[in-house]
């Protein structure tokens, strides 16, 4: 595959663009590879700037449920860019929308919109911080939930431990507000609880931990969580961001009869467009301003354009859609297991529904991030390459997950297996 336009602009991006990229994992650099430019996309494809023709399972890291340019979620938005395409004021829209994501997260009594997942992240942070009075937070090794500096730690030694900055540039301060957790992990929780319960303004947790391989939780610990943030008085946040609308049966916190006390979304509810949000109970938001003392504001928050997006794109999402996304991942899910046991190869598919991960080793897949085989990112590395001369490209990473749409058909889960079945004749490992 000839990539000669892709490599000259990458050259000139080095030259004004940090790595020529605007976001680090679209450097390549854990594949060992040059990022590829887009010309433009639709569907399940991607057309690069050579020409070549991609059937993408990236799809924008999650937000295009309905592959790229989906003509329903162009024409919403061509429509209203007609009345402005910024009003810095309230508009119906919002209300449209707010009103689509109470439906499916209704402990929200209360939504506000913000631009990213990492705002709405860090904002819902602050604002339980602001109703708790209390400045401490729990996360957890191998959860990802945007920039947010108090969130961008990991763990020092020791199982349950206060965290160490995973970037410089973030206050030792601000990170010594947060304690850090292994996942799957009970009692590190309690421990954590025990010694600073009634500081912990809050326990932050993708419930279904999408940023380091697909961690599935048990339900078990997702509702101990909730137990001991009730008893002591603290907030459990769930970062849906990846896992928000992805599913038929409801929020990922509905699939585990766990109901959390904030939720922060971003990626679907946008339709490919910038929007996060994050709610909770009238309680809990009334205390942000302007009806409470918590500041957050956004000059492009509630945009209208992201705002139709968003809107055409949860009301695409209809029970035959999600059931369609669930069916074509269980052919992934069938093939793939046919393919990889006949070479032999040490992967396995992790698989909730549209999201799939293919995670490294023959042992039962990973529920903690240090549970993760280190030779990860090498086996991962040479597929990806295979795959990319062969026309499919997953992420360029071996601990981001694929995404299935509903633009993707049977012929792209069998394509993507043959092109896996091929790639392992080639490759050693
Ligand atoms: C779970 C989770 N939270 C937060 C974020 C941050 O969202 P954004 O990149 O829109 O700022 C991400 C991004 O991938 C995410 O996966």
């Amino acid at each position: 595959m000839n990539r000669s336009e892709s490599d000259k602009l990458h050259s000139e991006a080095l030259t004004h663009l940090v790595g020529g990229v605007n976001s680090p994992v679209r450097a390549f650099k854990s594949v060992h590879g040059n990022p590829i430019y887009f010309e433009k996309a639709s569907g399940a494809y991607v057309t690069d700037v050579d020409g070549n023709v991609l059937v993408d399972f990236v799809q924008s890291w999650g937000p295009l449920i309905h592959g790229h340019s989906h003509p329903e979620i162009i024409d919403a938005v061509s429509e209203k860019m007609q009345n402005g395409t910024s009003f810095g004021a309230p508009h119906l829209g919002e209300i449209e929308l707010a009103k689509k994501v109470k439906q499916r997260f209704p402990h929200m009594g209360k939504v506000r919109f913000v631009s990213s997942g990492t705002e709405a992240v860090m904002s819902a942070v602050r604002l339980a911080r602001g109703f708790t009075g209390r400045d401490l937070l729990v996360k957890f090794e191998g959860c990802y939930h945007g920039h947010v500096d108090s969130l961008m730690v990991s763990s020092g030694s020791g199982l349950a431990t206060f965290g160490i900055a995973s970037s410089p540039g973030i206050p030792n301060d601000t990170v010594a507000t947060t304690l850090i957790s292994p996942l799957d992990d009970v009692e590190a929780v309690e421990f954590l609880f025990a010694e600073h319960g009634k500081e912990i303004a809050a326990v932050v947790i993708e419930p279904l931990p999408a940023n380091n391989g697909l961690l599935v939780q048990r339900k078990a610990f997702l509702s101990r969580l909730k137990e001991l943030c009730k008893s002591n008085g603290a907030l459990l946040i769930f970062d849906e961001v990846i896992s928000g609308f992805r599913f038929k049966d409801g929020s990922y916190g509905d699939i585990c009869g766990v109901e959390p006390d904030m939720t922060a979304l971003g990626k679907v509810i946008g339709g490919g467009l910038p929007v996060g949000a994050y709610g909770a109970r009238d309680e809990i938001m009334n205390h942000l301003s302007p009806l409470g003392p918590v500041y957050q504001a956004g000059t492009l928050s509630g945009n209208p354009l992201a705002m139709a997006a968003g809107a055409k794109s949860l009301d695409l999402l209809t029970q035959e859609a999600y059931e369609y996304m669930d069916k074509l991942g269980e052919l992934l899910e069938i093939e793939l297991e046919r393919v990889l046991s006949k070479h032999k190869y040490p992967m396995r598919l992790v698989r909730r529904e549209s999201l799939f991960w293919l995670s490294p080793g023959f042992q039962k897949p990973a529920t903690r991030a240090d549970e993760i085989p280190s030779n990860a990112g090498h086996l991962y590395a040479n597929l990806h390459r295979e795959l990319l001369s062969r026309g499919y490209m997953l992420a360029p990473s071996a601990y981001e997950i694929g995404f299935i749409s509903t633009a993707h058909d049977e012929s792209h889960i069998r394509g993507l297996v043959h092109a896996i079945d091929e790639s392992l004749e080639v490759l050693e490992w």
